[in-house]
């Protein structure tokens, strides 16, 4: 038998709702992917947390559910962030070194850092990540690995992603709160194109947007490197809204309405259509249902096309788009966003893995995969859990003692 050496766990905290991914990791790296589940979340608006019980909540019940399909423990996992806080910002450093024929070493790029970070970046902004873009050696640009080499001046152009200190603890608060320990948080846009990009669209230029139920997020790579990340606060339930408002229905028809009958093919659909909804039927028709859904498209579109021009890459991604998040659901989006933004436009979702795939290989699953794949690199990490999930309500009856050593015995 292939012998486990860890766990991978990926917890996207998602508006409308928690998903998780649980991977083995063999012993020669491979991965299996032995539990998934998605639960409704609360308390979250705009992809932020705004009430500490409703995602703790979530995210406990969603736990639950995996630990019951695979009869393990999870203490920790790599959690998502999300919202519009999330900045990315190109940073500059510059250092000499110490003697001439120095080799560039780790401790020579982690100065190189600090000194790129130095006064950049507000104190109440809380670094998720530093991308380095390039070195540059003694004027000699365009250099991605630096370490061993040899120069007297040696610069770095970074990108820094980062988001408010208090949105950055109070997910953490949250996830602490169901008794998960976050080993990794990613923003839940990069965490999707990890999982749907391959590595020719990320060299050669390639935008992901996560529509999700209230945020779309955009992230931009080219030459491997994650050259971009915004987030603009709208997402596809703001459609259900709108359906629900022009339509005068409550947002349970909306929803059903979008998710049956709303496509980017504006202008084709005619006629009528209806719901049958608390023993009555709904007829609505279909020209009204295309002007709502696309004004409220057209708009986070052009929100996502400022991001794209705020990056300076509107004009520049060879590979074009990739739609991701519940929100790419939507039949012919692809379509109707390939002639908004003039790109090519794909469906991303999770390919190539192996075990219990076929619930998880679809766009909303994208970020909770991108996260169990983060969690997965992340050797050494997932195994020190700083406390033990503390069992509640009815999911403790569902498991005996030893099963936490079941979970990270074999780290
Ligand atoms: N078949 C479908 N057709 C159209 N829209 C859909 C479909 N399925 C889901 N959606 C929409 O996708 C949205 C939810 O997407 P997702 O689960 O990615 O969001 P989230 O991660 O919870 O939110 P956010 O990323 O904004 O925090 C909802 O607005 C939902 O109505
Ligand atoms: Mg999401």
């Amino acid at each position: 038998m292939d012998e486990i050496s860890r766990y991978a766990v990926g917890l996207d905290i998602g508006t409308s709702t928690v998903r998780a991914v649980v991977a083995s990791v063999m012993k020669d790296g491979r991965l299996n992917v032995i539990g998934s589940a998605e639960v409704p979340n609360s308390g979250m608006r705009r992809g932020a947390v705004v009430n500490l019980a409703g995602p703790a909540q979530a995210i406990d019940k969603v736990l639950g559910e995996v630990e019951r399909m695979g009869g393990y423990e999870i203490n920790a996992a790599t959690i998502s962030i999300n919202g519009s806080q999330i900045l990315s910002t190109r940073t500059e450093g510059k250092i000499a070194a110490v003697t001439a024929n120095h080799e560039i070493n780790q401790e020579d790029l982690a100065r190189l850092t600090d000194v790129a970070l130095e006064g950049e970046i507000p104190a109440n902004q809380e670094i998720l990540d530093v991308v380095p873009l390039q070195y540059v050696l003694d004027g000699q640009a365009g250099i991605k690995d630096p370490l061993g080499m040899v120069a007297l001046k040696i610069e770095m152009q970074a990108n820094v992603v980062s988001t408010l200190v208090s949105t950055y603890d109070n997910l953490r608060k949250a996830s602490e709160s169901a008794n998960v320990t976050p080993e990794g948080v990613v923003p839940s846009v990069v965490a999707a194109a990890r999982a749907v990009l391959n590595e020719r669209q990320m060299e050669n230029g390639v935008a992901v947007v996560d529509i999700g139920a209230s945020t779309t997020g955009i992230a931009i790579y080219e030459e491997s490197d994650l050259q971009y990340v915004g987030v603009v606060p709208v997402g596809s339930n703001n459609i259900t809204n709108d359906l629900a408002v022009m339509l005068a229905i409550d947002t349970e028809v909306a929803e059903e309405i979008k998710r049956r009958f709303a496509t980017g093919s504006f202008g084709e659909n005619e006629g009528s259509v209806v719901i049958r909804w608390r023993g009555k039927d709904l007829h609505f028709e279909r020209d009204q249902i295309d002007e709502v859904v696309q004004a409220r498209l057209d708009e986070i579109l052009e929100l996502v096309h400022k991001e794209l021009k705020k990056a300076r890459y509107e004009q520049r991604l060879p590979e074009g788009i990739v739609l991701t998040g519940g929100g790419a659901r939507m039949r012919d989006i692809d379509k109707f966003v390939r002639m908004t933004l003039g790109m090519s436009v794909k469906i991303g979702a999770s390919t190539g893995l192996s075990g219990l795939v076929e619930k998880i290989q679809k766009p909303e699953f994208s970020a909770a995969v991108g996260l169990m794949l983060t969690s997965a690199e992340n050797e050494g990490r997932a195994a020190a859990p700083k406390k033990s999930r503390k069992k509640s309500g009815k999911k403790s009856a569902d498991k005996g003692p030893g099963l936490l050593k079941k979970f990270f015995g074999k780290f």
